[in-house]
């Protein structure tokens, strides 16, 4: 008997076994995807370097996994010195953008730096990366100039990110989930028609 195997959810944390998945996704951005990432143009070897910070005992990385491949993800790094606030730092491919995954990961990123004890974190971009900008504002942080970039923090305890905007991104959320696994039961039904019909042409041969 052939089982159904339920596909894991596609947000989840990543682990330090994973770390190839990560940097495969961090490669595979397109050059402007990587400059907007990483603040300023960095080659492949920085790349392999940079991987394994994503994984020490503080930072929390959160992944949007398709087809046993990263295509998204969201870090929250612990900062170099005392004073410093928490930063965060997102990355979603080309070709799976303006589809909330964004959104969806940012949620869940500050969940989890929720549940971690975290009360405030910082986030930095580019000064013209509009989308940064317009996905750090639906979690309440304004970006404002600051040396040449866009900067901004997250209060987490302030009801407006704790309470607030929770219908909104549980509705997101809802519907992300709700357009993901109509496409898994779409590709599932089709996986099963196939092979029903295989089934049946073999029964027809013999
Ligand atoms: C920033 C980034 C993570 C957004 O990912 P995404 O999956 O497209 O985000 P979402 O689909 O959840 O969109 C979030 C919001 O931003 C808005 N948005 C997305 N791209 C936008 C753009 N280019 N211009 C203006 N608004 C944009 C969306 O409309 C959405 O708002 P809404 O829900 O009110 O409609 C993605 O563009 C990216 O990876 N860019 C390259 C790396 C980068 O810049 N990282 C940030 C620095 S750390």
């Amino acid at each position: 008997m052939v089982s159904k195997k339920i596909p894991s959810s596609p947000i989840r944390i990543l682990r330090h076994n994973e770390l190839p998945l990560l940097r495969d996704h961090l490669l595979r951005l397109d050059p402007q995807s990587r400059r907007d990432r990483f603040h300023g143009m960095v080659n492949d070897a920085f790349i392999a370097n940079y991987i394994a910070r994503c994984f020490g005992p503080k930072t929390i990385t959160i992944a949007y996994v398709e087809s046993d491949e990263v295509h998204g993800v969201a870090e929250l790094h612990e900062p170099m010195s005392d004073g410093e606030l928490p930063e965060l730092a997102f990355s979603v491919e080309a070709n799976f953008r303006r589809r909330g995954v964004g959104s969806v990961l940012f949620k869940t990123l500050l969940d989890e730096a929720r549940r971690a004890g975290y009360r405030r974190l910082r986030v930095t971009t580019g000064a013209h990366n509009d989308a940064m900008r317009a996905l750090a504002h639906k979690f309440g942080a304004h970006l404002v100039f600051d040396h040449g970039e866009l900067a901004g923090t997250i209060d987490l305890t302030a009801p407006s990110i704790a309470e607030k905007p929770a219908r909104n991104l549980a509705e997101a959320v809802l519907a992300f989930n709700r357009a993901y696994w109509n496409g898994v039961i779409k590709m599932g039904d089709a996986m099963w028609a196939a092979r029903d019909q295989r089934v049946r042409e073999d029964a027809a041969i013999k």
